[in-house]
């Protein structure tokens, strides 16, 4: 079955949850794993990501579009192609909650934008084949919120996966097929309108770009609140990577 959650609080129980945040936080973090960074630490809030703060991590993320004070960096893909360190740690609004929320619903979670779409529509396909046949596209959406942009996506990874779909994948395809090009879809939104506001307009177009990047990000391992995220094993019945853990604080592990 396909299915959409177009809020993070329609999300369930699944085989594989896909997750959607493309306004920016799934495009950020799959540019940050493109540009050499080994794993991507996904947290609640800004709070929990200081308590990550160590040697090798840097800091992204935003409040209201804006990078938190004593952050790093904010949640910009383009600033996402510089990389500074070893992880990033990466805290925002809806799209590394929703991430989480995702993590308490399926063993296998893998994170999607248009930078990657192929490439997860491929590796979905593949984890379909193997016999995960439930699959779950999440969308962060805005503040609890549908947002336009989420369902967009959502909707263009749906269309193209084999099976029976819900009537929310079918809202999401219809949107899909509502509009010519991702930066058609991408810039009517609410959230859009927000980062032109806040004179990121530059991240929208960048977040609009279809394929670009032939990786898909997959959570690793999900430990204390946070969520490591590496670059896809090949082998999905591999053991997940714990590696990443031993590198959490003590104190909340
Ligand atoms: C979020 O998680 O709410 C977004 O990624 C917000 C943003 O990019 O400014």
């Amino acid at each position: 079955m396909i299915d959409v959650a177009l809020r993070p609080a329609d999300a369930r129980p699944a085989d594989l949850a896909i997750v959607i945040d493309v306004l920016r936080a799934t495009s950020t973090l799959t540019q940050a794993l493109a540009a050499g960074y080994r794993g991507v630490l996904c947290v609640q809030c800004t709070e929990r990501a200081e308590t990550l703060r160590g040697a090798g991590r840097v800091l992204a993320g935003e409040r209201s579009c804006v990078k938190p004070p004593g952050f790093d960096q904010g949640n910009s893909p383009i600033e996402a192609r510089r990389c500074s360190g070893d992880e990033l740690v990466l805290a925002t609004t809806n799209g590394t909650p929703a991430i989480l929320v995702a993590c308490a619903n399926a063993d296998t979670v893998l994170l999607a934008c248009m930078l990657n779409l192929d490439a997860v529509v491929r590796a979905a396909l593949g984890y379909m084949t193997a016999g995960k046949r439930d699959v779950h596209i999440v969308c962060a959406g805005t503040n609890g919120a549908v947002s336009l942009e989420d369902a967009y996506v959502a909707g263009r990874i749906s269309s193209q996966l084999p099976g029976a779909r819900t009537d929310a994948a079918l809202v999401a395809e219809g949107v899909a097929r509502a509009f010519v090009a991702p930066l058609e879809a991408l810039s009517a939104s609410a959230d859009a309108r927000a980062l032109d506001a806040a004179q990121m307009s530059d991240d929208v177009a960048y977040c609009a770009q279809e394929s670009l990047l032939a990786l898909v990000p997959a959570v690793a391992s999900f430990h204390s609140g946070v969520a490591v995220v590496t670059s896809r094993c090949e082998d999905s019945a591999r053991p997940r990577d714990r590696r990443f853990v031993e590198h959490l604080d003590p104190v909340s592990r």
